[in-house]
């Protein structure tokens, strides 16, 4: 059965200098989570926000936290963010020595575990860690900076994760991130994505226009 889209705005392509109201004006739009993305400046090539930030960012969020992590170790700051708010923390395989004990422990701090596959890493990465997770993100833009194209190869992997995910009969969602137009949209939705990442497409011409990119979304 097809479920509904969900479409979660990345912050990154938000205005820095006030990200609550930001926050607020995508929720008044109809973003479906607000998607938070964490970055170290040595997992990834840029550098954005911590625990702190998600602690100021919570009170304007009513919608979920989906919160990525791009950071390497990731292990030792998971529960700040769990503390901090977040609703989902997702993670890379690359960004600690034991993926399936980093998942665990999200599990354990009652948050939604989520992990994400690279552009270049296959979907196989999934095989042992289907029983652990609540997300599954792929990524269609090698990680680090929003305003990229989205990499068609990653279609393929989209609609492998669906196959494995149906097999378990669970509900687990389906996640892709980067490059997200209405027509790459329509695309990642054919191939079984349930939630879309978006910040360039979401944000682009500033609050008056929130509510129709978000619409434009949906397919
Ligand atoms: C990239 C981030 C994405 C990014 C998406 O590392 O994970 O969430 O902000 O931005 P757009 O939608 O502009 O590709
Ligand atoms: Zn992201």
């Amino acid at each position: 059965m097809a479920q509904p889209v969900r479409i979660a705005p990345s912050i990154l392509s938000a205005d820095f200098s006030k990200l609550g109201a930001e926050i607020e004006a995508i929720e008044a739009a109809g973003a479906d989570w607000i998607h938070v993305d964490v970055m170290d400046g040595h997992f990834v090539p840029n550098i954005t926000i911590g625990p702190q930030v998600v602690k100021a960012l919570r009170p304007h969020a009513k919608k979920p936290l989906d919160v990525h992590l791009m950071i390497s170790p990731v292990d030792p700051y998971l529960d700040a963010f769990a503390e901090a708010g977040a609703d989902g923390l997702t993670v890379h395989p690359e960004a600690g020595p034991h993926v399936h004990r980093t998942l665990q422990h999200i599990r354990k701090l009652g948050k939604k575990a989520g992990v994400v596959l690279n552009p270049g890493t296959p979907v196989d990465a999934l095989d042992n860690l289907m029983d652990l997770v609540d997300l599954i993100l792929v990524m269609s833009v090698n990680p680090g900076f929003g305003g990229q194209s989205f990499i068609e190869s990653q279609l393929k992997k989209i609609e492998a994760a669906r196959k494995r995910i149906d097999a378990t009969g669970r509900d687990i969602a389906l996640e892709v991130d980067g490059g997200i137009t209405p027509q790459t949209a329509k695309r990642a939705i054919a191939a079984g994505a349930t939630v879309l990442v978006a910040g360039t497409a979401v944000f682009q011409g500033g609050p008056s226009q929130y509510a129709a990119n978000i619409q434009a979304l949906r397919g």
